[in-house]
């Protein structure tokens, strides 16, 4: 399998599939780490690993379309068949669905389909739920709306910050991503056998 991540800040995710890959737990090879924000923390996470990476805005393009079109040129050149979203703050358009249908995960901190959208841990914290959580999930073309692959729940307790609660929600993402993406590509490989 060989997959493209798509980040756009820090790029822990990034990083914890990047080690799992490189321990040879997952069959693929991460090809491209492409990046909407030439100053995000992950590029350099990718130029540590040695993973080729590739940053520009949508703002440099006259529209989405265009802007989508150049990645898909990337991937084609890389010869992509699988897209991992780690932090990537941008809704996928038309092109890139098109192009990857069922082929595009992410993750997304809340238990979909509660608190979609760009702050779902501090939505689901300011809202004083109880539970909160992470999911993986295929993307479609909502705001975090496509078929839920796997979800973990996170209590949020009385005595929890902000910041405490954004650190319990990390630990669970860096573990779910990874098994989840595993047993994804495992399936994938089986069924193409
Ligand atoms: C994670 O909380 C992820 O769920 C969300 O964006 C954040 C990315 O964090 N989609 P990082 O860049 O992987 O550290």
């Amino acid at each position: 399998m060989r997959m493209a991540v798509f980040a756009s800040g820090n790029g822990s995710n990034f990083q914890v599939i990047a080690d799992v890959v490189k321990n040879q737990e997952i069959d693929g090879e991460i090809v491209l780490l492409f990046s909407d924000n030439r100053e995000a923390k992950v590029l350099s996470r990718a130029e540590v690993l040695g993973i080729p990476s590739h940053a520009f805005s949508p703002k440099e393009f006259s529209d989405k379309g265009t802007y989508e079109g150049e990645i898909l040129h990337l991937l084609e050149e890389k010869d992509v068949d699988f897209i991992v979203l780690a932090g990537y703050m941008r809704l996928i358009g038309p092109a890139l669905l098109e192009a990857f249908p069922q082929k595009i995960i992410n993750i997304h901190p809340s238990l979909l389909p509660s608190f979609p959208g760009l702050h779902g841990i501090r939505d689901a914290y300011e809202a004083g739920v109880a539970e909160t959580g992470v999911t993986v999930h295929y993307i479609d073309k909502g705001i975090d709306t496509g078929p839920i692959i796997a979800q973990e729940k996170v209590a949020i307790e009385t005595e929890d910050t902000l910041e405490s609660l954004e650190e319990k929600i990390h630990q669970v993402e860096h573990r779910l991503y990874p098994a989840v993406l595993k047993r994804i590509i495992k399936e994938k490989g089986q069924r193409t056998q």
